[in-house]
């Protein structure tokens, strides 16, 4: 029946016709998601956030005003898009109030086109506690988390005992007051003195969710894809972060690869479209571990003073460094990164050269392999390039760039075999050049 078969063939086609873009970190977070993912908006109907939690502070710049998401997806200012929050996700229900409160605020209602996975986890507040004490039980070798409870959040999802935005519509009360109390004996284990007075707002938060239209988003984000909407997927943290090949155990509880957002999401891999990797044009870190272009001296300082290197979530000065190509190359090849977006470009625009780590030198080898052991005698091997000397913050086309943009942008796709298609020029949604 080859008539049939042909027809079978030509819906299956059609079924991979639309695919899931992925943007993602490729250093150690805050390269400019947020805003990035704002810029790209426009061209999708959906988008989506698939691991990690409030521990990301995603910053958009418009209008001269500032916001700073964490649980929600960055598409959220832009009018009649859908917003999902999927599986992956772990949700703090005080927080979301927070963030739905304050975007309320500016008069935008989103009950309708923010949609939550049933399947995601719920982040309660002994969830948190049990993150500070534990980070204050390991002292000096605390990971630097922003004690947001995402690794105690995500080890009670692989221990099999986590509560889920699915559990409202169950006996969601005697399901908490369980886990609570399997924390509550945990936290003894530890010095640790804390209250529970958070345990209103939670709830207050729970209420909240519940005007949100709560669904098997796996079931819809497929459904979407048949029905040719295009969607745009956005990482949280950075590949460096990533629970299974970042800087272990400085990193944090979800992979925050491409490969999570199948899991994350409930997508089949051969749905991944393009892959955003997007990159400082210099290195940050916020907390513990290993970074070895980081610059302790006045260079970083600088890069810090005018990158504004400040925690969005935290607040805490953010650890500043040369771009590290050794660990580029490493994140790229994780995430089969097919276009390169580099933000902050205009922080580098009054250094007279710039550096860039192209190798490392290991116990005196030379290597361009992230070691298993970072903390072990890595030493970047830099290439000094020269600085552009110019305000970029103005420019919208890749024509007025210095020639020394060029040659930096240049020799990065030689070194890196990916095209680099956009260049931040700006915190605002409208500093952004395509190439
Ligand atoms: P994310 O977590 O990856 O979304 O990044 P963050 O929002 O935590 O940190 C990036 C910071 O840099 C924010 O304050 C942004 O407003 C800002 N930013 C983003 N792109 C640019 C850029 O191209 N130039 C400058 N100067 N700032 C930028
Ligand atoms: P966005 O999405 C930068 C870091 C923390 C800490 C480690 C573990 O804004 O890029 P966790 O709270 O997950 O237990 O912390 O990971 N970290 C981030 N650093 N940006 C983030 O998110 C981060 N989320 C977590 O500082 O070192
Ligand atoms: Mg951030």
């Amino acid at each position: 029946m080859p008539g049939i078969r042909l027809i079978l063939c030509q819906k299956i086609h059609k079924k991979n016709h639309m695919k899931v873009d992925v943007l993602l970190g490729l250093q150690w977070g805050d390269e400019g998601k947020g805003k990035v993912v704002d810029v790209l908006t426009p061209r999708y109907d959906v988008i989506t956030r698939f691991q990690g939690g409030p521990n990301a502070g995603h910053t958009l710049e418009f209008n001269n005003h500032k916001h700073i998401l964490h649980n929600i997806p960055s598409g959220v200012f832009r009018e009649d898009k859908l917003n999902i929050i999927s599986n992956g996700v772990v949700l703090d229900p005080i927080v979301f109030k927070r963030e739905i409160d304050s975007i309320m605020a500016m008069g935008i209602d989103l009950t309708q086109n923010l949609w939550i996975s049933r399947k995601a986890h719920l982040i309660l507040p002994t969830h948190r506690i049990l993150d500070a004490a534990s980070e204050a039980a390991k002292g000096k070798s605390k990971i630097g988390s922003t004690l947001k409870g995402i690794g105690p959040a995500y080890m009670d999802k692989t221990g099999r005992n986590g509560l889920r935005v699915g559990d409202m519509e169950l006996d969601f009360k005697a399901r908490y007051e369980e886990l609570k109390a399997k924390h509550e004996k945990l936290l003894k284990q530890y010095d640790f003195e804390y209250s529970l007075e958070e345990e209103e707002k939670f709830f207050e938060g729970i209420e909240v969710i519940r005007k949100f239209n709560r669904v098997d988003t796996e079931y819809e984000l497929n459904r979407l894809l048949e029905e040719n909407k295009s969607i745009l997927a956005e990482g949280a943290q950075g590949t460096l972060l990533d629970i299974d090949f970042g800087s272990y155990p400085f990193v944090t509880s979800s992979n925050t690869i491409c490969a999570g957002a199948c899991t994350g999401m409930g997508i089949a891999p051969s749905t991944i479209g393009e892959v955003y990797g997007i990159f400082k044009a210099y290195c940050t870190r916020v907390g513990s571990g290993p970074f070895p272009s980081e610059l302790v001296d006045d260079q970083g300082e600088r890069l810090r003073d005018i990158g504004k290197e400040f925690g969005s979530t935290t607040g805490r000065p953010r650890r500043c460094g040369w771009l590290d190509l050794v660990a580029l190359k490493y994140s790229i090849m994780l995430n089969g990164v097919t276009q390169l977006i580099m933000t902050k470009t205009d922080v580098l625009d009054s250094f007279d050269t710039i550096k860039v780590a192209t190798s490392y030198s290991i116990d005196g080898e030379l290597s361009d392999h992230l070691p298993y052991n970072l903390e072990a005698n890595v030493k970047p091997v830099f290439t000094e390039m020269q600085g552009w000397k110019t305000d970029l913050s103005g420019i919208r086309s890749g024509d007025q760039f210095p020639r020394e943009l060029k040659e930096y942008i240049q020799f990065l796709e030689k070194e890196l075999k990916v095209p680099v298609k956009y260049i931040s020029v700006g915190p605002d949604r409208e500093q952004i050049v395509e190439l």
